[in-house]
């Protein structure tokens, strides 16, 4: 949550500063602003609302400067509003700051710097750092790094910040811990950015800092890194892989239609130097040293949130098919607050699209303290949690940049897909023909998807029928019961209808109580070992005369008898389904929300990613 990039060299930083919060707005946009220095002048301009309001509001007024920061926000302290919009400054006015995190034990430094005679704008905790940093660089009269490693010394909470100094236009001071923070190295030009894509299109190189580090980005002493300690560090520049198209629309109307259209592409980039069909084999690199701990598991536990923990559910049914592993799947929110069970015999796989997710790492951190193993997930590249796993793959779905994820979910179920399969086959509980097929049908799921997107006209004329539904049931069996409240959630989250998942079954025991003739259902009813029990669940809504909108299997004739609408997706194995069946209820809530006039990528109160508790 929040955005922050950060700028010095040569050229203008304004335009490298607005471009990179535009890029940075899917993290946060309650708020953006940007401060600017030049000429020991430093100005700030900022106001609630997004990047473009940000540009109207600074129209025309000068923004000449080679060094600035700026931000787009996420309220956590304190309302989304002009005041509480950073950058934001100390006392002396000569700092100014910008922060990504929250800074837990701000109200006894507030309180003792109130005492010390600084006043206050803003409610945020933000505002607090700025301070203590002005006031200890004050009464110690030490350079801004060290006034911030004091400062950050006193701190509890989660930062990633960068501090300009009106005195020193040379510098600018970076820290981080537990919120990212990537430092991209120019021709005689420093970039800082909460992910690296504000830095692509101006360098490749690039060092991911470490918890509790504190960069000194100089003009003339280069780059200077030391941890909190003020142990000197060694930058590890790494080539950024990372391609601009990958971070532009090309030519969709939003960045969640074309991730819902890339699908096809993006699963098969998961599974590339994987499944080798020509061998039989599953490959997957990144957790080869793992495979006999996972061979002798006796548990699978499993953590992440959201879309995240909805593939992770898939992963549940996949690997206790497959692989026969026990496997159970944890919200990271609830498994890190409460007293988990949790011992060196079990491998903890963490999923996450961004690597950036506050629970998920906190889960994280507590399983690795009780010796389990973790294996990482992720779809982001050097993130947090890739970074702090033993090991893992990665989903390589590519930047996905819409808050709803999409191609993220089915990436990972790919993933998840091929791990079991891998083991299983390791282990012998998944012997000969059936491994084999399941190969071959994994292999089809790309051209598959592309004909389920094919069904898009279809969808839009569903869609147009209950955009104004206020409320909408989502039913599901087995594998497909994590696709039902995977589908919820995206049209939750970005039309703002009430949507509820559900496994089919447990729809007579309360849920049944809300169909009536105004009810959208959603049923996955596909062919495949639970269609007998859902027909059966469809006739039970059909009775309360409930509209049945049901994802069926090509060439069905039940279900299309019965439904109000079918939408036909190819035949493919049960464990399979959830690949093809998330893509029409994505396209469905994407053309509901549309047409209901909400913002699809940036829907509100919400952001990418959730680097709060
Ligand atoms: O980056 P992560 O996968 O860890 O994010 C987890 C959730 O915040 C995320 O899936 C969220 O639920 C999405 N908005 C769902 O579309």
């Amino acid at each position: 949550m929040c955005g922050i990039v950060a700028y010095l060299g040569e050229k203008q930083a304004y335009p490298i500063l607005i471009n990179g919060l535009r890029r940075l707005e899917y993290r946060g946009y309650d708020s953006a602003g940007v401060a600017l220095l030049a000429d020991d002048q430093l100005t700030i301009y900022k106001c609630q609302g997004k990047v473009s309001d940000l540009e109207a509001h600074i129209n025309g007024r000068s923004t000449v400067a080679n060094l600035g920061i700026g931000h787009t926000r996420w309220a956590t302290h304190g309302p989304p509003n002009d005041v509480n919009a950073h950058p934001h400054q100390g006392t002396s006015g000569d700092l100014a700051l910008i922060h990504n995190g929250i800074i837990e034990n701000y109200a006894p430094i507030k309180e003792e710097l109130v005492h010390r005679g600084h006043v206050f704008k803003s409610d945020t905790d933000t505002e607090v750092l700025v301070h203590l940093i002005d006031d200890i660089q004050r009464s110690e009269g030490v350079d801004l790094a060290e006034a911030v490693r004091l400062a950050l010394a006193n701190v509890v909470g989660a930062y990633a910040i960068v501090v300009i100094d009106r005195k020193n236009p040379d510098v600018m001071v970076a820290a981080r811990k537990s919120s990212p923070l990537v430092i991209g190295l120019g021709e005689g030009e420093f970039f800082c950015a909460s992910d690296a894509t504000p830095i692509v299109e101006h360098t490749k190189n690039v060092v991911y800092m470490e918890d509790g580090e504190i960069a000194v980005l100089d003009r003339r002493q280069g780059l200077k890194i030391r941890n909190i300690k003020n142990q000197v560090k060694t930058p590890f520049i790494q080539e950024l892989e990372l391609h601009l198209e990958a971070l532009e629309k090309g030519g969709y109307d939003h960045f969640m239609l074309k991730e819902i259209h890339e699908q096809s592409r993006s699963i098969r980039d998961s599974m590339r130097g994987r499944l080798n069909l020509a061998k039989g084999e599953v490959v997957l690199g990144g957790i080869k040293d793992y495979e006999q701990k996972f061979v002798n598991a006796k548990r699978i536990l499993i953590v992440g949130c959201g879309t995240s923990w909805h593939a992770g559910m898939v992963g549940e049914y996949l690997f206790e098919e497959f692989a026969r592993i026990p496997v159970e799947v944890e919200y990271a929110s609830e498994f890190r607050y409460r007293n988990p069970v949790v011992n060196e015999d079990d491998i903890v796989i963490a999923i996450s699209q961004s690597g950036e997710t506050a629970d998920t790492l906190a889960a994280i951190e507590l399983a690795k303290g009780r010796g389990a193993t973790i294996i990482g997930i992720c779809n982001v590249v050097g993130s947090s949690i890739a970074r702090v796993t033993h090991a893992g793959s990665y989903t390589h779905a590519g930047p996905e940049i819409g808050v709803a994820s999409t191609k993220a979910f089915t990436a990972q179920v790919t993933v998840l897909t091929l791990m079991a399969l891998m083991i299983g086959q390791k282990k012998g509980t998944l012997i000969g023909g059936n491994f084999h097929r399941l190969l071959n049908e994994l292999d089809a799921i790309p051209d598959k998807v592309q004909k389920v997107l094919k069904t898009e006209a279809q969808i839009k004329y569903i869609a147009d029928i209950y955009k104004d539904a206020p409320n909408a049931l989502y039913l599901g069996r087995g594998y497909t019961f994590p696709v039902a409240l995977e589908g919820a959630l995206k049209l939750k989250e970005i039309s703002y209808i009430h949507a509820e998942g559900y496994p089919a079954a447990e729809m007579k025991h309360g849920p049944i109580a809300l169909i009536d003739d105004s009810m959208p259902v959603f049923v996955i009813a596909t062919k495949g070992a639970s269609y007998e029990k859902v027909v059966s669940n469809i006739q039970e809504v059909k009775a309360r005369k409930g509209r049945i909108i049901a994802i069926v299997t090509e060439g069905d004739t039940v279900v299309k008898d019965l439904a109000d609408h079918v939408i036909e997706i190819p035949e493919t194995a049960d464990p399979l389904v959830p690949l093809l069946s998330v893509v029409p209820l994505q396209l469905i809530s994407y053309h509901i929300a549309v047409m209901r006039g909400c913002n699809v990528d940036q829907p509100r109160n919400l952001a990418k990613s959730v680097t709060v508790e």
